[in-house]
């Protein structure tokens, strides 16, 4: 049987956190592929134009369902979500206070429960409805000093198996990214913030096999493959995009 043709310029695509970074690569894949595209982002000064953006923070309830209804309305619905937003936290297990671990939760988990709920409604008149959390190579590797932002990328890969169970008998597919270290403006920021920047960019480089980080478009791209109809038979799947960082042991560059 032929795969139907994926065709994103039907697509109406809401992503959130992107203002930059992998969310903003995401936005700007999809409107290159010719998708309707909307981000919610705290900071939306870096949004390309003729993207739809709407400032909003994830951990408020009010501000999440009038953006979504906002971007649902001017996108003229909602095929796909991307429930990208995460923030990181370095430390082990006697670092990060109570309220870390609130804040963290509240960001990196309950945001996409919060976003998915206002979307649900607009997913569900879609002909093909796809939702794409952002996971990471923490989830699944045991880097060290990441506990708490390990914890919070758990339960996100644990939430898409869950979440894609339920919502399957409406023909709504969920599935994960999981990158790697992805050489974003927050990594960025890192390395130049380090005693030795030129040794912590080795590091991230060297975490994979490839040599290198990832480049946030080769995250947008698999997303954009979970999202399209070529991935109609993968449900609640985690799509590794690491470089080869969790099963490749030596580099290969
Ligand atoms: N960069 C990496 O190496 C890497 C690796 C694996 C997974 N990830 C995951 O990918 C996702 C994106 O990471 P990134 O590196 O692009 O991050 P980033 O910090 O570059 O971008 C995150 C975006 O989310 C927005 N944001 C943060 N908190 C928000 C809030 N409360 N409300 C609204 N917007 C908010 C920020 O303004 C920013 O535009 C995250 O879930 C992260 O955990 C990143």
């Amino acid at each position: 049987m032929a795969v139907p043709v994926q065709n994103p310029s039907a697509q109406s695509v809401l992503i959130t956190g992107g203002g930059r970074g992998i969310g903003r690569a995401t936005a700007e894949f999809f409107q290159d592929a010719g998708a309707r595209v909307g981000v919610i982002d705290r900071d939306v000064a870096g949004v390309r134009s003729g993207i739809d953006a709407v400032r909003a923070d994830v951990t408020d309830d009010d501000e999440v369902a009038a953006a979504v209804a906002e971007l649902a309305a001017a996108l003229g619905g909602i095929d796909v979500l991307v429930n990208n937003v995460g923030v990181s936290f370095v430390g082990g297990i006697e670092q990060g206070t109570t309220q870390d671990w609130a804040r963290l939760w509240d960001v990196n988990v309950v945001s996409h429960v919060r976003v998915t709920r206002a979307a649900l409604p607009h997913l569900r008149r879609s002909s093909a409805p796809a939702i794409v959390n952002i996971s990471s190579c923490t989830a699944t590797s045991g880097l060290p000093d990441r506990v708490l932002y390990t914890a919070t990328k758990g339960a996100v890969e644990s939430m898409t198996r869950a979440m894609a169970v339920d919502l399957l008998a409406e023909g709504i597919r969920v599935n994960a990214v999981n990158p790697g270290t992805v050489a974003t403006e927050f990594m960025e920021e890192i390395i130049d913030a380090a005693d030795d920047p030129t040794a912590l960019r080795a590091q991230f480089d060297g975490r994979q096999a490839t040599g290198r980080m990832v480049a946030p478009a080769e995250v947008a791209a698999a997303v954009a493959y979970l999202a399209s109809p070529h991935a109609r038979s993968t449900v609640g799947s985690v799509l590794v995009v690491d470089g080869g960082l969790a099963d490749l042991k030596l580099p290969v560059a």
